[in-house]
């Protein structure tokens, strides 16, 4: 499916490209200037957090006297299914291969809405001794947090709405669209 067959399906662009752009920007100058020097474990959540993740890694690179390295890897979960409201209940699709003892671990989620996949991966991610865990979300919709589950950088924050784009799907469609978007309502009931 092309970008453009889209555009029927779409209500309103939530944030541009450059929005997001500049948006990854300011949380790698944060991240980076907080790891300053030292070693970094980077895990992306997928596949939401696929686009943001290697932005973020790419931005964080490009800033003078960041973390010494920087270490990439990724996990899969699912909480969503085909629908637009969290199941509730997280799966770990795929865990990282990663060793987690010791290092400074970084989530990155694509975003956050009741706080139940955050949540999850923390306390599974703290259960194996990180020296420090932080967490990053580029969206959040702070609406329906049934959670309070510590976020160290927040990008951009989202209304409440089911959103899609930048790696954001609604039943794996849309994923790549360039820009985060709010669906036309009917597309819910195709
Ligand atoms: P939570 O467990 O409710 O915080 O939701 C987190 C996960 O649900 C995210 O990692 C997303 O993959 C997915 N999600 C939540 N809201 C949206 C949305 O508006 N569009 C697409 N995916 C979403
Ligand atoms: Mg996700």
């Amino acid at each position: 499916m092309t970008t453009k067959s889209y555009d029927g399906t779409i209500e309103r662009k939530l944030f541009s490209e450059g929005e997001i752009a500049a948006a990854v920007e300011r949380l790698a100058k944060a991240v980076a200037r907080d790891f300053a020097g030292q070693p970094l474990l980077v895990l992306g959540v997928l596949k939401g957090a696929l686009y943001v993740t290697v932005d973020l890694v790419r931005a964080i690179s490009r800033v003078p006297d960041g973390p010494s390295q920087v270490e990439l890897d990724f996990l899969v979960v699912s909480s969503y299914g085909n629908s637009t409201r969290s199941s509730g209940e997280v799966r770990m699709l795929k865990d990282t291969n990663a060793s987690i003892a010791g290092k400074n671990v970084l989530v990155v989620e694509d975003i956050i809405d009741n706080g139940l996949t955050l949540q999850y991966l923390r306390s599974l991610l703290l259960g194996r001794g990180p020296a420090s865990l932080k967490s990053c979300v580029l969206f959040d919709k702070p609406y329906n947090r049934r959670v309070d589950v510590p976020i160290d950088y927040v990008g951009l924050v989202t209304p409440d709405e089911f959103v899609v784009g930048y790696g954001l799907d609604y039943a794996e469609s849309y994923r790549n669209l360039p820009y985060l978007a709010q669906l036309r309502p009917w597309v819910f009931s195709e």
